[in-house]
């Protein structure tokens, strides 16, 4: 692998540009210029782009009419590193180890983008030109719901009119297995502030005439789940379809087993809703988790406290024709059926995010597997994904175009967790998917 490349990785990952904290606004827009002046140096023309939020980097080629349009999305945010005491380097100061460069946004998004750039740039210094006109659109609000880039994606409708969008943000089904994800799932989040006494009070003198704001969240959270797994918020299923034969065949064919599954998560044993496998429930089913819960005592030792307020954030990963907002309306008449007196329940809408489907056997789908199975040597598995690309339903909306997800991430890349790492090997097979993609999307047929 290129030394220059991994410098320029290195470089990259050194900003912590973490979107959800406003402290680090400054490294956002500095992690966007250098990415601007990346592009520039690859040979592209490259702005940034203001939205009222975290800027973003669109670069371009110039327009050719005879050639195909083909828009490269990615993000340049991260996750917040925390919990900062259990990685072994620190986040923002990249380090390899065993082929492996370990850094927060190393495996999401950085290291798929910058492949995605650096196989862009070879091409045109190999070629002179590429087969297809590119855009890159790199924004810096992924991680937080793209709250600002539907709007720009519409301010610019004209300039990223595309054929097709391209999008390395995804993983494989197994290390260096070629992986198309034609689904992913959308999301709704929100947050729940249950608040009681007017102060903390003294658990032996008030506890039990009182309610407790901890307990709520507890029960609030209970009532999430049915004992078999299921989401018990009234019509949550109504929109679900039941999975197609196909996929269902697709889905058992994958080289995974769930035992695989279990050892990269470090739990016992896998558990969730009956009646289907683990890869089903992550990928084809919806859930509700919680993602934060907090409230009342948590320092060293006992202190008997009746807590005068606690939160849980929660979140909702949907499937198809769920729609995040009435999903969303669902939940809070839940949570106000179901929470008990002697408490005040504040709710907070979060954002949101559409599920995302395509069909692999379209005339893209069939490029795109091309792409991947010539860059990894092997047939391309088709995968249902958990996770959320908040931008793709507004993408399909405003665009139109078909999008294809080429995954590029590992199963123990530790995305959104401590120690998150992306194999060099990926890195370099990323630049290669990248020339392969463009050449077998340029080639095909008017
Ligand atoms: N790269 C992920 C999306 C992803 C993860 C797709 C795993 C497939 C498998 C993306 O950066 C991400 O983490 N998105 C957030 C969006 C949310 C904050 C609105 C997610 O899924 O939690
Ligand atoms: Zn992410």
């Amino acid at each position: 692998m290129n030394q220059a490349a991994i410098d320029d990785l290195l470089g990259f990952l050194r900003f912590p540009s973490v979107s959800t904290q406003h402290d680090h606004a400054g490294d956002m827009r500095a992690c966007a210029e250098w990415l601007r002046g990346r592009c520039e140096k690859a040979g592209l023309s490259a702005r940034m782009e203001e939205t009222g939020g975290c800027p973003c980097v669109v670069a371009e080629t110039p327009k050719d009419s005879a050639k195909r349009t083909v828009l490269i999305y990615g993000h340049y945010d991260v996750q917040p590193p925390e919990p900062l005491e259990e990685w072994t380097t620190p986040p923002f100061e990249p380090d390899i180890r065993d082929g492996k460069i370990f850094a927060r946004g190393a495996t999401d998004n950085k290291g798929q983008i910058l492949a995605h750039l650096l196989g862009v740039e070879q091409t045109l210094a190999e070629k002179g030109n590429l087969p297809v006109n590119v855009i890159f659109l790199i924004e810096g609000e992924e991680e937080i719901g793209s709250p600002n880039l539907g709007a720009l994606t519409s301010k610019l409708k004209q300039e990223l009119a595309c054929d097709v969008i391209v999008i390395s943000d995804t993983g494989m089904v197994v290390h260096g297995h070629p992986t198309l994800t034609f689904s992913l799932r959308g999301i709704t989040s929100l947050e729940i502030r249950v608040s009681g006494p007017s102060h903390d009070l003294h658990s032996g003198v008030f506890g039990g005439a009182v309610a407790n704001p901890a307990t709520v969240v507890a029960r609030l959270i209970a009532s999430l789940h049915d004992e078999k797994g299921h989401v018990a918020v009234e019509g949550f299923y109504d929109d679900v379809r039941p999975m197609f034969d196909w996929e269902v065949q697709a889905s058992e064919a994958l080289p995974v087993r769930e035992e695989d599954i279990r050892e990269l998560s470090g739990v016992p044993e896998l558990t969730g809703e009956s009646g289907y496998s683990a890869i089903d429930r992550i990928g084809a089913r919806p859930t509700a988790e919680v993602n934060g819960i907090g409230g009342g005592y948590q320092g060293e030792g006992t202190k008997t406290v009746l807590p005068k307020e606690a939160f849980a954030k929660l979140t909702f990963r949907l499937v198809p024709h769920q729609d995040p907002e009435e999903i969303q309306n669902l939940v809070m008449d839940h949570l106000k059926k179901h929470c008990p007196p002697g408490v005040h329940l504040e709710i907070i809408r979060g954002h949101h995010g559409e599920p995302y489907y395509t069909d692999p056997n379209s005339l893209y789908g069939h490029a795109a597997r091309q792409a991947l199975s010539r860059t990894f040597g092997k047939e391309t598995a088709l995968l249902r994904e958990g996770g959320s690309i908040p931008i793709l339903g507004t993408f399909q909306q405003i665009l139109g175009a078909e999008v294809l997800l080429l995954a590029l991430a590992s199963p123990d890349c530790r995305a959104h967790s401590p120690n998150e790492n992306f194999p060099l090997e990926n890195f370099e097979a990323g630049i290669r998917l990248n020339q392969a993609v463009l050449e077998e999307i340029g080639n095909l047929p008017r």
